[in-house]
């Protein structure tokens, strides 16, 4: 069975347990889309590791671990990152960057940077990764993939995004320009960056892997309400999240997905800008933030926090393209009286009732959730491991659920560990 595992909120949602769960089964790990925005920790081994671009799966001893095609790779961030687990002796012999991955090169953070520091309206609160201008560059059939590094076209290359990229920094941005021989010679560094790993032969490892039905895992970063066409428009990442990016990102097309799990937390949390519905700006918003540990890995930002929002989860369900559920975190009621669920939204302005999600966010400063409102279970919930063994009201807040969002929530997670995991 290959499987996507796709974060079905505003990312953060605990993909990499699920992931690393599913990853303990798999043959290939592919990562399909984003790039060192994403940030997670794993403890494995006895120590921490933080992982942002490279699959988790690359703990395991003998998994092909790819970075798709779909990805975008800061050189400086993606050689930190690989010599940390090599400090810590880890074996990447098997991890493989697909030559087609787009290059993140100095401009396109500074451009992030300063798009992000100068906006007043309209910003985003990106990770200041440059991630957006490395997608954009690409878009515009302007960008730099791993292969050109190794090309003795580059120079060509270079002739033809260099005067347009430094116009492009001077005129609109006031920024720093590049010469070639300054461009050269980054990307002189950055081929002996990617040379352990970059896998020119990507197109046979992958016939084979199908051939051989290998078992196929799809990592993806960030999560559905980030999709940049789906996603809360403009306050999104610059890539396709959603199950259907695992098809284009990958290497391989939809027919070879069996599964797309949507990772969501029992709540939802968000960083950076744009609307959220159930935002919690109280007490209990700070209660879930402070239990749930709501800190970002890439950035330390504070995330902001609310209650399950199923008007987003159902849209998640729909466009993310998602077959089941893992519901992570639900361990973070354990001391609550009372857990919330929107059900909806309501128009404060003519009393219309959202029960499909608006896709026109300039409209949800309007919005109110309504809620139906679940009695807590009132006990510690980390030590179970089996579905029966859940209290009564935890399993009907479950059930309640799955009824709105109408697919099965496969896996439950009660704790960070392996072992606190109830599959269902
Ligand atoms: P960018 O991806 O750095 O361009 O940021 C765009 C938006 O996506 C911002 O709101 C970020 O906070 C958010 N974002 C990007 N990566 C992640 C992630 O891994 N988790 C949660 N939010 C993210």
């Amino acid at each position: 069975m290959n499987k996507v595992v796709v974060g079905a909120q505003w990312g953060d949602e605990g993909k990499a347990k699920i992931t690393d769960l599913l990853a303990q089964n798999a043959d290939l790990i592919i990562r399909y889309q984003g790039g060192c925005n994403a940030g997670h920790t794993v403890v494995a081994h006895n120590k921490t590791f933080k992982f942002h671009l490279i699959p988790s799966g690359i703990l395991y001893k003998g998994k092909t671990c790819f970075i798709g095609a779909g990805t975008v790779i800061l050189p400086e961030y993606f050689e930190e990152e690989i010599q940390g687990l090599i400090k810590e002796g880890i074996d990447v012999s098997g991890l493989k960057i697909n030559p087609l991955a787009s290059i993140t090169m100095p401009y396109h953070t500074e451009v992030d940077g300063y798009s992000e520091n100068t906006a007043t309206k309209g910003k985003i609160g990106t990770t200041k990764k440059g991630i957006g201008p490395t997608y954009t560059d690409k878009m515009a059939r302007i960008g730099l993939k791993v292969q050109d590094l190794y090309s003795p076209e580059l120079s060509e290359k270079l002739d033809i995004i260099l005067p347009l990229k430094n116009k492009t920094l001077k005129e609109v941005y006031g920024l720093k320009t590049y010469t070639k021989e300054e461009v050269l010679a980054l990307c002189k560094k950055y081929a002996e960056i990617f040379k352990p790993y970059v896998c020119f032969d990507w197109q046979k490892v992958l016939e084979d892997a199908k051939r051989d039905k290998k078992a196929i895992l799809f990592e993806g970063a960030q999560g559905v309400m980030l999709d940049i066409d789906y996603g809360t428009y403009p306050f999104v990442t610059s890539s396709n999240p959603i199950g259907g990016g695992a098809a284009t990102g990958s290497g391989y097309g939809p027919a070879m997905i069996d599964e797309v799990i949507g990772v969501a937390k029992a709540y939802v949390t968000r960083v950076g800008e744009g609307p959220f519905v159930t935002e919690l700006t109280d007490k209990t918003g700070d209660k879930i933030r402070e239990i749930g540990h709501e800190y970002g890995v890439t950035t330390g930002r504070a995330r902001r926090c609310g209650w399950f929002d199923a008007v987003i989860m159902k849209y998640a369900v729909l466009v993310g393209g998602l077959t089941s559920i893992a519901l992570t975190k639900i361990d973070v009621f354990d001391t609550f009286d009372e857990i919330k669920v929107c059900t909806a939204y309501k128009d404060t302005r003519n009393g219309e009732i959202y029960t499909s999600y608006p896709t026109d966010v300039f409209i949800h400063k309007y919005l109110e959730p309504v809620y139906e409102t679940h009695k807590g279970w009132g006990q510690d919930i980390t030590g179970i491991t089996e579905y029966g063994k859940l209290p009564e009201n935890a399993k009907k807040y479950l059930a309640r659920l799955e009824e709105l969002l109408e697919v099965p929530i496969s896996i439950v997670s009660v704790g960070p560990d392996r072992e606190q995991t109830i599959f269902k």
